[in-house]
C-alpha cells in the first residue's frame, strides 16, 4: 500500500505503520474481541483461551507443584481403586496421569489445562481439585434454562425446563435475556418465558441422560453417580444473606467449552413438540481483572497472586509486625471453596472440611415465590428456622457449617433450636441442600445439641482421623517438635498442639506425632499415615454450655439434602443416620439410582497454599519434596486429615455406604419450593 508514495511520504508513513503495528498485531490478537465485554459468545473466548500455547517452564512448574502437593493428600492411593460400593465411580491413577501429562503435546494451553483439571477431576473428590482462574470461571457460561428432573403423577420421570426458569434467568441475565428472546424460531420468537416447565424430550437429539451422564463423567466433586448426576439439575441453597438458585451444570459451565444446545421439548399445554436451538453466552466473571489484550489478560489473570503460594508466618519481612498473629495472605482458594466467607482470624484457629468447585459460589436469587419467609428472631446467615404451620414441625435450613464467626454460629444453632422448641416443634427437619461443609467442629456441636450428651456425642461426636505421613510431613512434625521456637505460636497444622488421641487426651508440645507412621498398603501400594487422632471437637472448651438434656428425639429428626451434602455437612449427616438413627432424605433423584444422603466426607481439608505456609514456615522449602511456588493463578486443593468410619473403624469413611433412606419425587409444584418440599416431608415422614 505504500509502494507507490514518495519517498519523504514513507519515511513519515513508516514512522505511521510502525507505531500502528501493535494495532496490526491487535486484530490477530484472539483476546481483543472479548475485552471490555460483559456477555460474549463462548467460541470468542475459546479463540482468546487456545491462543496461549503451552509454556514448558510452566507446564512443568503446575505439573511439579500439583504432584507434591498430592504427597499431602489421604486419599491418592485409596482413590486408585475405591472399594464397593463406589468401585466403578472412582478408580483414578492420578499420579499417572500427571506423568502422562507430562509428556502429552496439547494444541494449546487450554487443552493441557482441560486434561489436567479433569483428570484431578475424575478423583470425584471436592476436596482434591485443581483450578486454575486463568481459565476457570474467568468467564462462565450460562444457558436461561436450567432443568429439573420431575416425577408425574403416574411415578413417570421426566427432564423438564425449570417451572422458574424464566423468572430466574430474566431477572439474572436481565441484560442478555434479548439474545436468547431472539435466537428462538419462528412463532416462538419472544416467548422464552412459555418454555419455563416444558418437557424436555431429546437434548441434541438424543434421550436427556445422555447429556446428564456426560456431564456426570468430568463433573467431579462426589463419588457417587447419582449424585453427579443430580448435580447437572437446578436446586438451591441458603447463602449468607439471602436464598439463592443453583442453576446447574446444564445452564452454568466454568470453561467455554459449548456454543449451542438442540433441545427438543414439549411445551405445557401443547400437544407437538418444538424444536429449538438455544446459544450458550459467555459471562466475565465477578473477579476477573479487566484487560484489553492477549498479554494484559495474561498478566491480570494468569500469575500467581497473593495467597496463591504460602508464606512464612513468621518472616519479619513481612509487611505486618511479628509481635502480633501470625499473618497469611487471603486464601487463594476462597472463591472457589463452596461454603460461607469464614474470618481470616477464625481460618486460622478452627480445622475447616469444605469442598472447592471451578465455579465460585455465586449468588443468583431464588426467586422471591420460592423463598421461605418468616424465619424465627435469632436466625442468622446461612443457619435460619422456620417453624411450619402444623406448629410441630421445626425446620433449619443450613447452607453451609461456615460463616464469619464460628462462636456466633454455634450459638446461632443453640438459640434458634430453642427458639423452635419453645414454638412448640416436637420434631426437626434439618435442610442442607448444597451445604459443602465448613468448619468441623460446629457439624459436631450440632450433632450434640441435637442428642444431648451421650457416649456418641460426649467428650465430642467427631470421627477419628488420620494425617498422610509421607516424608515431608514427618519433617514437618519432627521440626516443630524438636524446636520449640519453630512455631511459638501454634500456627502450624503440624504443631502437635493442635491435636489429641483418641481417647482425648492432648499432645505435647514435643510430641512428634508422624515420627512412628503406621505403614499401610493400600490398593497394593505401600503408604504411610500418622497414629489416629480423635478429631479434637471437645464440648469443655466451647464458648457456652450446651443443656445436657437432647433438644430432639433423634428419630424424630429428618436431614434432607439433593445429595450435595459434603465435608462438614457429610460428618454430620453421616454421625447423626449411623450413630443417632435420623432418617436421611434425598429430593429428585433418578430413580434406580442409590442415592448417598452425604458425599466426600474427608476429614480436615486444606489446599496447596497453606501446606507451603507449613514448609516455608518450617524452614523446608529448599528440600527436594518441597513442592516450588505455583506461577500461575492456581489453586490445588486436598484432604490433609481422613475421618475413619463408623460401621467399620479400620477403613475411611469416605468410601463406605450413605445410602438415602427415602428418595422424595420432585413435582412441577414442589420443585425448588423448600418449603413445599419440608410440608411434605412432615406429612409423610414425620406424621
Ligand atoms: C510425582 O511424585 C512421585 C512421588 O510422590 C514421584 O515418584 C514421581 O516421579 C512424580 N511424578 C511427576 C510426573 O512429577
Ligand atoms: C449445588 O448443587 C449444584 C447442582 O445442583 C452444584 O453444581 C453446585 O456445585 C452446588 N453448590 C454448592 C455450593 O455446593
Ligand atoms: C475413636 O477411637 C476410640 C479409641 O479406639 C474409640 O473409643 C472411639 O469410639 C472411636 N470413635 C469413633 C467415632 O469411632
Ligand atoms: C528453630 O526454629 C527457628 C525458627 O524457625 C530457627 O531460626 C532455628 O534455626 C531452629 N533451630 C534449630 C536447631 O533448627
Ligand atoms: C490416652 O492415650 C495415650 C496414648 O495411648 C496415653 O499415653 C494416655 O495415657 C491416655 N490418657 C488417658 C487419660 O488415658
Amino acid at each position: 500500500m505504500a509502494r507507490r508514495l514518495s519517498s519523504s511520504f514513507v519515511v513519515a508513513a513508516l514512522a505511521v505503520f510502525a507505531a500502528a503495528e501493535p494495532l496490526e498485531n491487535r486484530a490477530r490478537d484472539s483476546c481483543v474481541a472479548i475485552a471490555g465485554q460483559k456477555w460474549v459468545a463462548p467460541k470468542d473466548v475459546r479463540a482468546c483461551y487456545t491462543s496461549f500455547q503451552v509454556q514448558a517452564d510452566i507446564k512443568s512448574n503446575i505439573l511439579e507443584v500439583v504432584n507434591k502437593t498430592l504427597a499431602f493428600h489421604t486419599s491418592v492411593n485409596y482413590e486408585f481403586r475405591a472399594p464397593a460400593p463406589f468401585t466403578n465411580d472412582v478408580h483414578e491413577d492420578v499420579l499417572g496421569d500427571l506423568a502422562r501429562i507430562g509428556y502429552q503435546h496439547y494444541p494449546s494451553d487450554l487443552d493441557f489445562h482441560i486434561d489436567l483439571s479433569r483428570s484431578v477431576k475424575r478423583l470425584n473428590d471436592g476436596h482434591c481439585v485443581y483450578i486454575n482462574s486463568c481459565y476457570d470461571s474467568a468467564f462462565i457460561t450460562y444457558l436461561p434454562t436450567p432443568l429439573v428432573l420431575l416425577t408425574d403423577a403416574q411415578g413417570r420421570q421426566n427432564v423438564h425446563i425449570a417451572p422458574e426458569a424464566f423468572t430466574v434467568a430474566s431477572t439474572e441475565f436481565a441484560d442478555q435475556i434479548q439474545v436468547w428472546q431472539d435466537a428462538l424460531p419462528g412463532l416462538l420468537k419472544g416467548q422464552l418465558a412459555s418454555l419455563s416447565g416444558a418437557k424436555v424430550l431429546l437434548i441434541n437429539g438424543a434421550d436427556p441422560f445422555v447429556a446428564v451422564n456426560a456431564n456426570a463423567q468430568i463433573a467431579g466433586s462426589f463419588q457417587a453417580l447419582g449424585t453427579r448426576q443430580n448435580g447437572f439439575f437446578a436446586s438451591y441453597q441458603r447463602a449468607t444473606s439471602s436464598w439463592n438458585y443453583v442453576l446447574g451444570n446444564f445452564a452454568q459451565q466454568s470453561l467455554p467449552l459449548t456454543d449451542s444446545v438442540v433441545l427438543t421439548i414439549l411445551r405445557s399445554g401443547h400437544i407437538l413438540p418444538d424444536t429449538i436451538i438455544l446459544p450458550y453466552r459467555s459471562r466475565i466473571g465477578s473477579a476477573t481483572v479487566p484487560f484489553t489484550d492477549s498479554a494484559s489478560f495474561r498478566q491480570n489473570n494468569c500469575v500467581a497472586i497473593d495467597g496463591t503460594n504460602g508464606v512464612n508466618a513468621y518472616a519479619s519481612d513481612s509487611s505486618t509486625s511479628r509481635q502480633s498473629e501470625p499473618s497469611l495472605p487471603p486464601p487463594a482458594a476462597q472463591p472457589f471453596r463452596q461454603s460461607a466467607p469464614i474470618s481470616r482470624a477464625d481460618a486460622r484457629k478452627y480445622a475447616v472440611n469444605a469442598l472447592l468447585d471451578s465455579i465460585p459460589l455465586h449468588d443468583v436469587a431464588l426467586p422471591p415465590a420460592l423463598a421461605p419467609t418468616n424465619p424465627i428472631s435469632g436466625s442468622t446467615g446461612v443457619s435460619q428456622f422456620y417453624i411450619l404451620d402444623d406448629g410441630k414441625t421445626g425446620v433449619l435450613a443450613l447452607g453451609s457449617f461456615s460463616a464469619p464467626d464460628f462462636n456466633t454460629m454455634i450459638q446461632t444453632f443453640l438459640a434458634g433450636l430453642q427458639g423452635l422448641k419453645a414454638k412448640g416443634a416436637t420434631q426437626l427437619i434439618v435442610d442442607v441442600t448444597n451445604n459443602s461443609g465448613g468448619f468441623i467442629c460446629a457439624a459436631h456441636w450440632l450433632h450434640r445439641l441435637i442428642v444431648g450428651s451421650k457416649s456418641t456425642s460426649f467428650p465430642q461426636a467427631g470421627l477419628n482421623t488420620t494425617a498422610r505421613a509421607g516424608p515431608l510431613a514427618q519433617l514437618l512434625s519432627h521440626t516443630i517438635a524438636t524446636n520449640a521456637s519453630a512455631d511459638p505460636d501454634r500456627f502450624l497444622l503440624y504443631n502437635p498442639l493442635h491435636w489429641f488421641f483418641p481417647n482425648n487426651t492432648e499432645f505435647a508440645a514435643d510430641f512428634d506425632w508422624l515420627g512412628e507412621p503406621v505403614r499401610k498398603v493400600v490398593n497394593g501400594r505401600q503408604d504411610a499415615f500418622s497414629l489416629t487422632l480423635s478429631d479434637g471437637c471437645l464440648v469443655e472448651p466451647f464458648p457456652i454450655t450446651p443443656p445436657a438434656e437432647a433438644l430432639f428425639d433423634s428419630h424424630k429428626v429428618v436431614i434432607v439434602n439433593n445429595g450435595r451434602c459434603a465435608s462438614s455437612c457429610a460428618l454430620f449427616s453421616i454421625t447423626m443416620a449411623k450413630e443417632e438413627g435420623t432418617k436421611t432424605v434425598v429430593i429428585g433423584g433418578k430413580q434406580g439410582v442409590q442415592q448417598q444422603y452425604a458425599g466426600t466426607v474427608g476429614g480436615q481439608s486444606t489446599d496447596f497454599s497453606r501446606i507451603d505456609t507449613e514448609i516455608k514456615t518450617a524452614l523446608l522449602k529448599d528440600h527436594p519434596l518441597a513442592p516450588p511456588d505455583f506461577k500461575t493463578n492456581s489453586v490445588q486443593g486436598i484432604t490433609w486429615r481422613l475421618g475413619y468410619g463408623i460401621q467399620d473403624p479400620t477403613q475411611p469413611e469416605e468410601w463406605q455406604n450413605h445410602p438415602a433412606d427415602v428418595n422424595l419425587p420432585l413435582t412441577l409444584e414442589t420443585v425448588n419450593n423448600p418449603v413445599a418440599i419440608w410440608k411434605q416431608i412432615a406429612k409423610t415422614l414425620l406424621a
